[in-house]
Formats: structure tokens, C-alpha cells, sequence
């Protein structure tokens, strides 16, 4: 077991037309003059913006709106965010949407507070030294970056997608209404659900460190998601469901499961975010293509957690070698992305990369993980090749 620092600084206000609370918690935290940034209009057409809008103008709150951040948000529009806070002395972001939308609001917030190219803290040139104070109206149940340290941002330059991750950027609070999530495509909320689980997985195969109290946070975590991404496949408007679904995707991401470990594996994510990069497809979906090929390659490696994770979370049956347990949990997972319509490989996510652009995705994952990464088993270029070459 390891030391650990949890820092869960965000203040949550969860349930039923929470959004109105909007104004309140940001007079709360400071803010007097808003950017309320969004995505590609989800917002605009379930009436959202407008509610939220009317929330700030009766409380007096001044405010600019930018839309416009696209899944695997871009630097462009981050620039462009920037100068606006800059010009109307902006001095609190409001990001009402999902991953994208908080993850741009997140990096215009360290462009805002430090000098400077944004960029260099995604390029780990430097390091961020403060970020403007940031609220949250989550939309949809997929990246806990409501709660997270992190910001994933892509560069259209080369399509270079990078994550960054300071305190400074935790969110001050977020408004959580499952309701608000109801409006959502059913592939969505599918990859929302993918990726909640996948970044509990990714803390759990480790081969460093664990504790009893994480792992029966985690497991039951893993098992109430998969649970409420069948209950949501058939009926989408259990509100239950939804919210079951939507703070398991804040506690995935918020450090809770992994407290005690080693940091964890997180090959899956550097994997996709060259799939996310290069094709522009939804990252949950890509986690789930890639997820089965990541697993048979490394689980011998980290036997112990696989079996175990087949027995608790894949609920198989305790027959056989530890191998076999192992492999039936893969197997067994694989058939849960296919219940719920995800992908298992790369056909099934729709793309159909070439072998050069195989070995140019396994190249600037190395790069971009500074040679080699991972904890169940340390990957180098040759191995993420191999695994995107599983994957097709
Ligand atoms: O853009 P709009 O029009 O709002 O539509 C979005 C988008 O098309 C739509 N949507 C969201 N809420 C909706 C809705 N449609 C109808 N009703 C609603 N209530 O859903 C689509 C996906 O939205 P997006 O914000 O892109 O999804 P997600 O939350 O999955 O974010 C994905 C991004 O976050 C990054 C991913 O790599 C990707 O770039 N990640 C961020 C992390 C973090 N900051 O901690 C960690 C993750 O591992 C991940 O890498
Ligand atoms: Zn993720």
C-alpha cells in the first residue's frame, strides 16, 4: 500500500433542476463577470443555455457565451476563449455541457491565468501556476472532469491529443441533474458509460500497491455501472439509473479509486487518445475497442488482479487456472461492451487504419507518454504497436 494525497476540492449539488442553483454558486465562488462555454448545441436545443441564462440575468450576473467545443475539443477555440476573457475581464468560467466542453473551459482558464502559449502545459513543457475559477453543468455521465484534475485538449496541428492534469483546474463546484442527461443518444450515454468504468479499471490492473477499501470501492463501483448500463440501454428515462450512472462517473475520476496505489496503468486511454487524435471518434468507444487487445497482452503480467476482477466485477465462475479465470473475465467484459452496442475492436468502431498509420499511432503514443508507460505491464513503441495491430 502506498501513501496517497485525495484532493476533492468540488463542491457537488446534485438532483432535480439543480441548475437553477447556477447563479447562487457562482456569486458563492467569486465570480462577477461569466463565459459560459458549451458545445456544438445540445445545450441550445433542450433549452439549458437559455434556463441557465435567465438564472444569471435575474441574479445580475454578467455574462458572455462561446460555444463551439467538439468532442476531442480543440486548441483553436481554447485561443479563442482566452482572448474573449481577456477583452471582457472575464473572472469565472461556467461550462455547461460534457467532457469536452469543461475539459475547453479548463484550458482557456490556465490561458487566462498564466503567460504564455496554453499549449507548453500539454506539451509538459511547464507547469500551470494558477487557472481561472471554473463551475460545471454537467450534461453528460462519461469523463468525471466535473471532478478531475485533467483537461484533454487536441492541437490541429499533427492531431496531437494531450491531456494535462493540475489541481489548479478542479472545478469549483458542479451541478449534477441526472434529468439533464435524458436527452442524450443512446450511443452516448453507452460511451459515458464505458469510459466511467474504464477509468476505474485503469486504477485497478495495477502491479503496484493496493488496498482492501479501494478495491471494495471499486468493484462495487464497476458492478453498479455495468448493472445501470443495461437498465439504461432498455429504458433511457430511469431517472434512478441516471443517477446512479452520473456519480459513479464523478467518484470514477475523482482519485477515490486510487487511493493506495501506484497511480495505475492508464496504456488504454494513451492508446485511444491516438484513435480519439487521428479519427475523431468518440473516446469511449474507442476505450471499448481497444480495451480486449490491451488486456490480452499485458493480464499475464498482473494475473492476480484479473482473476480477481473476473470473479468480482465479471461475476464468472471460480473454475479452472488462474489463467483461464483471467481470460473468461476478458471474454466476459467484452461481451458486456457488446450488450450495450460499444465496439470490441477497431472494424466494429468504424475506422480502418492503414499500417503506417498503425505505427505512426504507436510512435506518437510513445512520444507522448516519454518512451514507455504502464503499470499491469510497462508497454514500449513495439508493444502499443502490437496491440493496435490486435485491435483491427
Ligand atoms: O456538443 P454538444 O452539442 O453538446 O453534443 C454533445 C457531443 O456531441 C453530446 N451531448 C452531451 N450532453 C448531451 C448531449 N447530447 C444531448 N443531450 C445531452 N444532455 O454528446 C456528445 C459528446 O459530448 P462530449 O462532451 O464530447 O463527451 P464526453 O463527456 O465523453 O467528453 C469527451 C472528451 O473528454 C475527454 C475525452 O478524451 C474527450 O475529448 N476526457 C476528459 C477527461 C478529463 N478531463 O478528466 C478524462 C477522460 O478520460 C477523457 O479523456
Ligand atoms: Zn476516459
Amino acid at each position: 500500500m502506498f501513501g496517497f494525497h485525495y484532493f476533492t476540492p468540488t463542491k457537488v449539488v446534485f438532483g432535480k433542476n439543480t441548475e437553477s442553483q447556477a447563479a447562487d454558486l457562482i456569486k458563492e465562488f467569486g465570480g462577477t463577470k461569466v463565459l459560459i462555454h458549451y458545445g456544438g448545441g445540445s445545450v441550445v436545443r433542450s433549452g439549458l443555455l437559455k434556463r441557465v441564462t435567465d438564472n444569471l440575468d435575474a441574479a445580475g450576473i454578467s455574462y458572455v457565451a462561446l460555444g463551439g467545443a467538439v468532442p476531442n475539443p480543440r486548441l483553436g477555440l481554447v485561443y479563442e476563449g482566452i482572448e474573449l476573457c481577456k477583452k471582457e475581464n472575464v473572472d469565472f468560467l461556467l461550462a455547461v455541457g460534457g467532457g469536452s466542453a469543461i475539459d475547453s473551459a479548463k484550458a482557456i482558464g490556465y490561458g487566462v491565468a498564466n503567460e504564455g502559449d496554453v499549449w507548453d502545459f500539454y506539451d509538459y513543457k511547464r507547469e500551470a501556476k494558477g487557472c481561472l475559477p471554473l463551475g460545471v453543468i454537467l450534461t453528460i455521465a462519461a469523463t468525471g472532469s466535473e471532478m478531475s484534475n485533467s483537461s484533454v485538449i487536441t492541437k490541429e496541428e499533427g492531431l496531437v491529443k494531450r491531456g494535462y492534469s493540475s489541481d489548479f483546474g478542479r472545478p469549483k463546484f458542479a451541478i449534477m441533474n441526472p434529468e439533464l442527461t435524458m436527452t442524450l443518444p443512446d450511443y452516448q450515454t453507452a460511451c459515458g458509460c464505458t469510459d466511467i468504468m474504464m477509468h476505474t479499471m485503469e486504477r485497478y490492473f495495477t502491479n503496484g500497491g493496493n488496498m482492501e477499501i479501494t478495491d471494495a470501492l471499486a468493484e462495487g463501483l464497476l458492478r453498479t455501472v455495468k448493472k445501470n448500463a443495461v437498465i439504461l440501454r432498455d429504458n433511457p428515462k430511469d431517472y434512478d439509473a441516471r443517477a446512479e450512472v452520473m456519480w459513479a462517473g464523478s467518484l470514477a475520476h475523482n482519485g477515490l479509486t486510487g487511493c493506495g496505489n501506484d497511480g495505475g496503468d492508464w496504456m488504454t486511454h494513451k492508446l485511444e487518445h491516438e484513435l480519439g487524435g487521428l479519427y475523431d471518434v468518440a473516446h469511449g468507444a474507442g476505450l471499448a475497442a481497444i480495451w480486449g487487445s490491451w488486456a490480452r497482452y499485458v493480464y499475464k503480467n498482473c494475473l492476480p488482479r484479473f482473476k480477481r476482477f473476473a470473479l468480482n466485477v465479471c461475476e464468472v465462475e471460480d473454475k479452472g487456472t488462474d489463467e483461464e479465470i483471467a481470460l473468461r473475465g476478458i471474454e466476459a467484459m467484452e461481451d458486456f461492451y457488446r450488450s450495450i452496442n460499444m465496439p470490441t475492436n477497431l472494424r466494429e468502431l468504424g475506422v480502418n487504419p492503414t499500417e503506417d498509420e498503425l505505427v505512426l499511432m504507436a510512435h506518437k503514443c510513445a512520444v507522448g507518454v516519454g518512451g514507455e508507460m504502464g503499470s499491469a505491464k510497462v508497454l514500449n513503441e513495439e508493444a502499443m504497436l502490437a496491440i493496435f495491430r490486435a485491435s483491427v
